[in-house]
């Protein structure tokens, strides 16, 4: 065999570079839990307590916009996508609601959630919407959830109405789509003491059925099906200080649900984070689940960033592994946390 020269090294070096970069392995983006996250145009990205949906191979994400030049009476949502849950595009502020029904000053959307109807083809925005009672004089003493719908998903979302999801006081909610395309609104209610995992009605402007009841005070719960187990994950209620996240399993949406356990040492308060969404990605290897959290900053809250990071989970544990920089490969689903 003849001898390599300089230039066969440089062109076979070349050759392999390439298909590097051809391969994506070059262009894999890290995620940066805890970091500022730039949009496509080196913002921030304004989605918190957010939710996110799949439509073919592009990722939505909604949520609560913050940014500091808002109008102060207006409570905004916006929406990004992506197809590798790394890179985002600001696409819309999909929602820039002036009080709708004279809550009053200081009220409050937070956690807004999209869900797409493929029989009616709209896009269905759910929101905890919350205000003083009347006579009071701020607080969260309406609990209520508020819906919006639009026809594509990044234009603007019309306001319909609001209401108390089966009759109860609502306040975080939560998404959960199955694997059957079923719609589910994760909601917690201080006085019955828990929280409702709900079926939406056919089309999705309702809250239909209540699945499960979880008799356990947390908000911020979030549902993935993974492995024949359902995992569902919350935060204790502390307002906008981190605490310890917890989790429990049942075989059936229904229950009966384990004992809940943390997600990670309590000491570390879930690294200063509080649950949002747990995101499955399937793919040509395995599947990841993405633990997808909120690091709040109540005074600064243009500035709260996010701590997303793949969970460790099967045979009914699940892990939040210490937040470090990684990478996801949206086609295998395999994720790699860098030393
Ligand atoms: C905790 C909730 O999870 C947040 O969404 C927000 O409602 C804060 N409480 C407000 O204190």
């Amino acid at each position: 065999m003849k001898a390599m020269t300089v230039k066969n090294i440089f062109v076979h070096a070349t050759l392999i570079f390439g298909l590097m970069i051809v391969s994506g392995c070059a262009s894999a983006q890290l995620i940066r839990p805890t970091a500022i996250w730039p949009d496509n145009r080196g913002q921030h990205i304004q989605a918190h307590g957010g939710g996110i949906i799949k439509l073919d191979d592009t990722y939505y994400w909604f949520g609560e916009d913050r940014a500091r030049d808002n109008e102060r009476g207006r409570r905004y949502v916006s929406c990004y996508s992506s197809k590798d849950l790394a890179h985002w595009t600001f696409r819309n502020q999909v929602l820039k609601l002036a009080d709708p029904e004279n809550f009053g000053r200081g009220w409050v959307l937070e956690r807004p959630k999209v869900f797409f109807n493929a029989k009616t083809k709209k896009f269905v925005m759910y929101m905890h919407i919350d205000g003083p009672l009347p006579g009071q004089n701020g607080g969260y003493g309406l609990a209520r959830v508020g819906v919006a719908t639009c026809d594509t998903v990044d234009g603007d979302y019309q306001y319909l109405k609001s209401f108390r999801p089966l009759g109860q006081e609502s306040r975080d909610i939560g998404q959960f789509i199955d694997d059957d395309g079923s719609a589910y609104l994760i909601f917690e209610s201080r006085p019955t003491k828990g929280f409702f995992i709900a079926k939406l009605s056919d089309d999705y402007l309702n809250v239909e059925k209540e699945v499960s009841f979880i008799k356990a005070p947390l908000e911020g719960g979030a549902v993935v099906h993974y492995d024949g187990l359902y995992y569902v994950v919350a935060s204790k209620m502390t307002g906008w200080a981190a605490n310890p996240n917890v989790y429990a399993t049942a075989k059936s949406l229904e229950g009966p649900w384990s004992e809940f356990r943390d997600i990670a040492p309590p000491e570390t308060k879930t690294y200063g984070s509080q649950s949002t969404m747990l995101i499955k990605v399937v793919g040509t290897k395995t599947n990841t689940v993405i633990f997808m959290g909120d690091i709040w900053k109540p005074s600064t809250q243009w500035d709260s960033r996010y701590l997303w990071m793949p969970l460790e989970i099967g045979d009914g544990k699940l892990r939040l592994p210490e937040p470090r920089e990684w990478t996801l490969n949206i086609k295998t689903g395999e994720a790699v946390i860098q030393k």
